[in-house]
């Protein structure tokens, strides 16, 4: 008989532990949003649990570097079926407003991986002002059971000083209408974090 082989632990990572969130949360149809769509992993995730051709759906993918949206553009476009493709819609631009195409309590998920692109200019990262400005935004954008899910990195100085921001305004959340919880493995020095915010009643 073929043993099953099990993969200990079973969350390898913040990104692991995030991508399962979104998985039981995201269903075929729904509205999602990557504010930070880097090279497009996280986007074509949320692609394949929200878009589907019986029930539509719709993926909105954020930039503010157009090499980031190019690149994100590119793989959604090899990997997904023309017409699940047509579904995803490309904003080159800082997400500290959203796009008014963006419904309030429309989004089952609104994705945010911070920092900077992976082998591009760290300069170009996530800062503390603008991410706050776009929670804001984003927190009346999420429909009752949906979330803001958001990895954050503290372990270079910008994204220090970011993550402590945005845990502090994580705690003045309502309790009535946000569970907030935050993750993080102790035991490794200065790693990333998963912050999960949803929603449980109506704004
Ligand atoms: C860590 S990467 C995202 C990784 C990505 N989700 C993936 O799957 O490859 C962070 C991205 O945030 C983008 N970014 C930084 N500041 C931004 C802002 N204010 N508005 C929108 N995007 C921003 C960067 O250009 C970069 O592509």
């Amino acid at each position: 008989m073929k043993m099953q082989r099990t993969r200990f632990p079973l969350f390898q990572s913040h990104l692991d532990l995030a991508h399962a969130y979104w998985t039981s949360l995201v269903k075929p149809g729904d509205c999602v949003v990557d504010a930070t769509s880097g090279n497009g992993h996280d986007a074509l995730l949320l692609a394949r649990l929200a878009l589907s051709k019986e029930k539509g759906g719709a993926l909105i993918v954020i930039d503010k570097q157009l090499q980031a949206l190019e690149e994100t553009k590119k793989r959604l476009s090899c990997e997904l079926e023309n017409d699940i493709f047509k579904l995803a819609h490309f904003f080159h631009q800082c997400h500290s407003a959203f796009p008014s195409c963006i419904s309030p309590v429309s989004a089952s998920m609104i994705v945010y991986n911070l920092g900077y692109l992976p082998k591009g200019n760290k300069e170009i990262t996530t800062k503390s002002e603008t991410t706050i400005k776009s929670l804001e935004a984003a927190l009346p954008l999420i429909r009752v059971g949906g979330a803001i899910s958001i990895t954050c990195y503290p372990g270079h100085a910008e994204g220090k000083k970011e993550t402590e921001a945005i845990l502090e305004w994580a705690k003045s959340l309502s309790p009535q209408q946000w569970s907030c919880c935050h993750h993080q493995w102790m035991n490794r020095y200065e790693s990333p974090g998963l912050l999960l915010i949803q929603s449980y009643l109506e704004s």
